[in-house]
């Protein structure tokens, strides 16, 4: 399949960027979207110019290093990481703009990579857990109602891919950070720092320059594990709690 990519070019953070377009003519619709970028890098490389630079890892749609917004829509157009965006899910002949995420708590390292350290400080600044981490301990040493278990696993599979940053208007981190604030706060071994945790991860998030939510549902339609927007109520409700009792 032939495949025109318009796809943002930035030499560093601190120079204009622009759409540059490439024509990508034996594309197979059985290749992922970053084996895409592969092949037009490979090409890049023979012919002197700078291949693309751009995030991965794993490929596998676990580690969320990769992401990138395509055609105005974080990870593209299926609800699922750029590595596991395959190729079938375009048309023969599409215009693709590919850009990098697009938020002020993401700045542009180059080109299709952004800096996203700024998610290592929100979970840094909360996600310390005092409970002794030794061998494992005896399965029902600590009893953890099935309904807690739940959800703590739901939010658990968020991968900090930053997708629900790129696809709010207010650039909000709210549902990354409520997931896991709702993660560690369910569990009983997170108790001991449920107030402290909030109140810090969402001190760190303002700080961060990340927006407010407003509900708009964008960070949930993107969200490759499907985290929901309830989490970002529990994620209110734990700051309304905490704020009272501090
Ligand atoms: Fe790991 Fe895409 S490269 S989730």
């Amino acid at each position: 399949m032939k495949l025109t990519l318009r796809v943002w070019r930035q030499a560093g953070p601190d120079v204009a960027g622009t759409l540059v377009e490439y024509a990508v003519d034996d594309a197979s619709p059985d290749m992922s979207f970053l084996e895409l970028l592969d092949v037009l890098n490979q090409r890049l490389i023979e012919e002197g110019e700078e291949p693309i630079a751009f995030d991965h890892d794993c490929r596998e749609g676990i580690c969320g290093s990769c992401g990138v917004v395509i055609n105005g829509r974080a990870h593209g157009p299926e609800r699922t990481t750029t590595c596991q965006l395959h190729l079938r899910s375009f048309r023969d002949g599409d215009v693709l703009d590919v850009e990098p995420w697009r938020a002020s708590g993401f700045p542009v390292i180059k080109d299709l990579v952004v800096d996203r350290s700024a998610f290592d400080r929100i979970v840094q600044s909360g996600g310390y857990v005092t409970a002794p981490t030794g061998s494992a301990p005896e399965a029902h040493a600590t009893p953890v109602p099935k309904p807690a278990a739940d959800l703590a696993f739901d939010n658990a599979t968020c991968i900090g891919c930053g997708a629900c940053v790129a696809a709010c208007p207010n650039g909000s981190a709210m549902l990354f950070t409520s997931a896991k604030v709702a993660h560690l706060n369910t569990l009983p071994q997170g108790r001991p720092e449920r107030e402290t945790r909030v109140l810090d991860m969402v001190e760190t998030m303002d700080a961060e320059g990340f927006g407010g939510c407003t509900n708009t549902g964008e960070c949930v339609a993107s969200c490759p594990k499907g985290i929901p927007l309830a989490s970002i109520t529990t994620l209110n409700r734990e700051f309304l709690r905490a704020s009272r009792r501090r």
